[in-house]
């Protein structure tokens, strides 16, 4: 287990690592494929990240489409700063990218209840794109979701997930790896 990155570990345990960077990295290099596979290099691309969770998971799969893509960010909290969905979702970052006649992918680190998604799908639907996927890294799959997920990186486990972007209250967002608290 990697401790030594960050020294505030010592205070929080970490309980075990359940992604290492290296099956992240494997995985995240075949989503990027299957994502480009899926549109023709024609396609006008709008790849969404949801913030700030899924910054980078989304750096590193843009790298790996191999087709033309643009890139934009929305940001969405649902989680304060404990370990408990509030259930609200407030957009505090709309992107002013047209959406209209695009193919759009939002990107989400992790799907746990599906509160963000099924609130910021309807969000994206009025904005008229040509298509409209879902890309996470994790799925939990408890969540009762209005709209399929397209492309999936990992089936998660129940554990309160940190690290590669995800955080427990702002912290550990940075580690390479994901483990559970
Ligand atoms: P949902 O709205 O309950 O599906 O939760 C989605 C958001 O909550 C994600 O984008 C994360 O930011 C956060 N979240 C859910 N589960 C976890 C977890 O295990 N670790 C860290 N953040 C989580
Ligand atoms: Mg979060």
């Amino acid at each position: 287990m990697n401790t030594t990155r960050d020294g505030r570990l010592g205070d929080r345990r970490l309980l075990r690592v359940v992604y290492s960077a290296e099956a992240i990295r494997r995985r995240v290099e075949e989503m990027g494929r299957e994502i480009g596979e899926a549109y023709g290099s024609g396609a006008d691309i709008l790849v969404l990240g949801l913030l700030k969770g899924s910054f980078i998971f989304i750096a590193d799969l843009v790298r790996h489409v191999p087709i033309p893509i643009q890139v934009d960010f929305l940001a969405a909290s649902s989680y304060g700063k404990g370990r408990v969905s509030s259930g609200d979702v407030e957009l505090v970052y709309n992107p002013k990218a047209s959406m209209e006649n695009r193919h759009v992918i939002l990107v989400e680190d992790i799907v746990d209840s599906g509160t963000t998604i099924n609130r910021v799908m309807p969000l994206l639907t009025e904005r008229r794109p040509a298509s409209l996927e879902i890309c996470t890294l994790l799925h939990k799959r408890v969540a009762e979701l209005e709209w399929p997920v397209r492309w999936v990186g990992f089936d998660a486990p129940g554990d309160f997930l940190v690290g590669y972007g995800l955080d427990f209250a702002e912290d550990f967002r940075h580690l390479p790896y994901i483990g559970s608290i």
